[in-house]
């Protein structure tokens, strides 16, 4: 009887990177979470590695926000940084994913550059090209574009190609929900937008089709995998888009996930351990080949365990 079992190695590990951190930050709404100062990743990513885990993901809040988020882009920039760090120490033992988007470097917090009141979209994708070869010249194995910017897969694969790093992958955030459930992320990232939301670059709950659309849209486009996000919510869509399409599926366990089983747990409410592995489960019985989840070290461990 095929049975789904959660492996360690389907898990991708979020760690915030706090340039402005001297100690681990605790981030209020994701209890058990911390925004960590540099020096803390490799010991956090070592422990990973020992737990079986085989990729992270990168989030930067950097020193100095400005409007068109030069940090993102900077050589010596908080994630780049980190990343060469990390690749001086454990070389191919780890996956390094990184977030290419602007909202945690920009003064506004939106994805993208904004003109008058819009966000304006060439120059946002020259931008976020200089983002992801800047990761890619770091070190970075992988990189994330998460703002829903018209284009973004297919600039960013031609920027790769022209700067020589054809081997560096992209995995697109193609079917990115409009979602209640990011607040917890926003408050860690301190991206919450200055003004409007981001209902123009992100879909809408209602709707199936247009998430597949830009599946499809973004495979043809150059992305090496595909992900959905949130994960509950949007099993349907991760069924979808496992029957439909021969890449890889990623889906994003996020961060008002995470925060409803805490809040719940702490509560006495349900248990917490079981719920996370149902859950986790579930997005893999679902189709995930990949899941991101702010559970990944914890449950790594205890799968090595059972
Ligand atoms: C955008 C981005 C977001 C998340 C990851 N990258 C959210 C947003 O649109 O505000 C959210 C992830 C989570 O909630 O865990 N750069």
């Amino acid at each position: 009887m095929h049975k789904v079992r959660l492996k360690p190695s389907d898990l991708v590990y979020p760690i915030f990177v706090d340039e402005n951190a001297k100690v681990p930050i605790p981030i209020k709404s994701m209890p058990g979470y911390f925004r960590l100062p540099i020096q803390h990743v490799i010991k956090e990513v070592k422990q990973a590695i020992e737990q079986g885990i085989k990729a992270i993901i990168l989030f930067g809040i950097p020193l100095k926000r400005d409007e068109i988020g030069s940090e993102a882009f900077a050589m010596d920039g908080i994630i780049q940084k980190t990343i060469r760090n990390l690749k001086n120490e454990f070389s191919d033992q780890i996956v390094v994913i990184t977030d290419v988007c602007l909202c945690e470097y920009t003064t506004h917090g939106h994805c993208g550059i904004v003109k008058d009141g819009e966000i304006v979209n060439d120059p946002t994708l020259q931008i976020l090209q200089k983002v992801a070869v800047s990761h890619a010249q770091a070190g970075a194995d992988i990189v994330a574009p998460s703002g829903m910017i018209d284009g973004q897969v297919k600039s960013i694969r031609e920027a790769l190609d022209d700067a020589d790093f054809n081997h560096v992958g992209i995995m697109a955030y193609s079917a990115k929900y409009a979602s209640c459930f990011y607040s917890p992320f926003r408050e860690a990232v301190e991206s919450k937008p200055q003004f409007g939301d981001r209902k123009s670059y992100q879909m809408s709950y209602g709707n199936p089709d247009e998430a597949l659309r830009e599946m499809e849209l973004d495979i043809s486009e150059g992305a090496d995998i595909i992900m959905v996000k949130p994960a509950l919510p949007y099993l349907d869509i991760i069924y979808r888009a496992k029957s439909k399409f021969r890449v890889p599926v990623a889906a994003y366990n996020v961060s008002g996930e995470y925060a409803m089983v805490k809040a719940a747990a702490q509560m006495g409410w349900v248990d917490e351990k079981a719920a996370v592995l149902e859950i986790l489960t579930g997005i893999k019985r679902a189709g995930a080949d990949l899941i991101i989840t702010y559970f990944a070290k914890d449950v790594g461990l205890r799968l090595n365990q059972l």
